[in-house]
């Protein structure tokens, strides 16, 4: 089998690069391992920047999102009894839209089949080969260019030659609980509560479901956490009234680390999204992140430009992986001590305003100071 280009991995980086592709007339395939029923009810990142959707506004990409989707521009920070409201929007950022991604992946996937594209489901890629084929049982993809859009488990970075590749990897003291819950009362806006018994977190979804977080030791296991150890902690370290938590849908443990693979070019073989680069959700960045790589990508191929790629999202991964991980480290100190930190952070002036652009990605083109923690 042939095509110019071999998509692998139908998250947000294939799906919106081979969208953008397509339109264009440019031959592409995207190969998925996973069944469309399963892609398509994987719950993971909610919140998309500005610029993200209008990417995929231009592109016709973004109806369900723009009808369906909720918006909001400010974040609180619990802390020793205070709360303390950024109003992120109105301090120099943008507002967030809030919409699951794997409703967006359930609408770009819809667009590929009406545009006659769909990917091809339930193909897993077993490695990609020299010279830019894309090996699967019982198939063959001969590529002018191949993608690897396939995740942080994929096995397009396995691909780079090892004299070259260069990952770095963080690993964080701590592991987050991520539980998705039915409320009865929208989550407003993100929350962040700083606790002596470990960070937690509350973040809007959809209006009947909310993502939360919980701290909880490093190498915890599902386990460790039964529903009733979840609500009661959830209870001391959330005000949960505001929402009225109903039944908890999914109970996972994050493996808090990021990574990054490099270089995100080889020949003809490009990395994007959390196949080149995977961040801690603190920041909100994923799912961004992996629009903008495809994004670039697809400008790159259409209209050239490709050899700049990996230096243009480099420089945006490194960015968003310092904000999110300034954002970690303070939400995990204690209470008492970064009390301080916040209320600066938190009252207008020029560190709310470097923290509210990088937050929504409103600062790419400045060098703006960076904002304490
Ligand atoms: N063959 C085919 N498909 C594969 C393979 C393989 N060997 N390995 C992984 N995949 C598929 C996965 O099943 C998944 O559907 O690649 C897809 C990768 O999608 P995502 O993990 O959503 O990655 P990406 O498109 O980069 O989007 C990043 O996802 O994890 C969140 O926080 C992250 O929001 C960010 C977003």
């Amino acid at each position: 089998l042939r095509t110019q280009v071999g998509i692998i991995g139908a998250g947000p980086a294939g799906l919106v690069l081979a969208h953008a592709l397509g339109r264009a007339g440019v031959d592409c395939l995207v190969l998925e391992r996973h069944s469309r029923a399963r892609v398509e009810a994987r719950a993971r990142a909610g919140l998309l920047e500005e610029r993200t959707v209008a990417h995929l506004r231009r592109h016709g990409l973004a109806g369900r999102l723009l009808a369906e989707g909720t918006r909001h521009g400010w974040c609180e920070f619990l802390c020793a009894g205070h709360r303390l409201r950024m109003d992120y929007a109105a301090l120099g950022g943008a507002e967030h839209w809030v919409y699951p991604q794997h409703w967006l992946v359930r609408d770009l996937i819809a667009a590929l089949e009406t545009a006659g594209r769909p990917p091809r489901f339930g193909v897993p890629v077993l490695a990609v080969e020299e010279p830019h084929r894309i090996r699967c049982d019982g198939l063959e993809l001969d590529c002018e260019y191949v993608i690897g859009c396939d995740g942080a488990r994929g096995v397009s970075r396995r691909a780079l030659p090892a004299a070259l590749r260069r990952e770095v990897t963080r690993r964080y003291p701590y592991d987050w609980v991520a539980v998705l819950a039915e409320v009865a009362r929208p989550v407003g806006g993100v929350l962040y509560a700083l606790h002596e018994r470990g960070f937690a977190g509350m973040m809007p979804r959809t209006p009947a479901i909310g993502r939360f977080y919980l701290q909880c030791a490093a190498g915890d296991t599902p386990a460790d956490w039964p529903g009733p150890r979840v609500r009661a902690e959830l209870a001391l370290r959330l005000p949960l009234a505001e929402v009225g938590l109903g039944a908890l849908h999914e109970v996972r443990i994050l493996r808090m680390h990021s990574r990054i693979t490099r270089p995100f070019r080889h020949g003809r073989l490009f990395l994007a999204g959390d196949a080149a680069h995977v961040l801690t959700p603190s920041g909100a960045k994923g799912m961004n992140l992996a629009i903008a790589d495809a994004a670039d990508l697809a400008d790159s191929l259409l209209h050239g430009g490709l050899d700049g790629y990996a230096r243009r999202r480099l420089a945006a991964v490194r960015r968003a992986q310092d904000f999110s991980e300034r954002l970690l480290r303070l939400l995990h100190r204690p209470p008492d001590e970064a009390l301080p930190d916040l209320r600066l952070l938190t009252a207008p002036g020029p560190h709310a305003t470097a923290f509210a652009r990088e937050f929504t990605g409103t600062s790419e083109e400045t060098d703006d100071a960076h904002w304490r923690t």
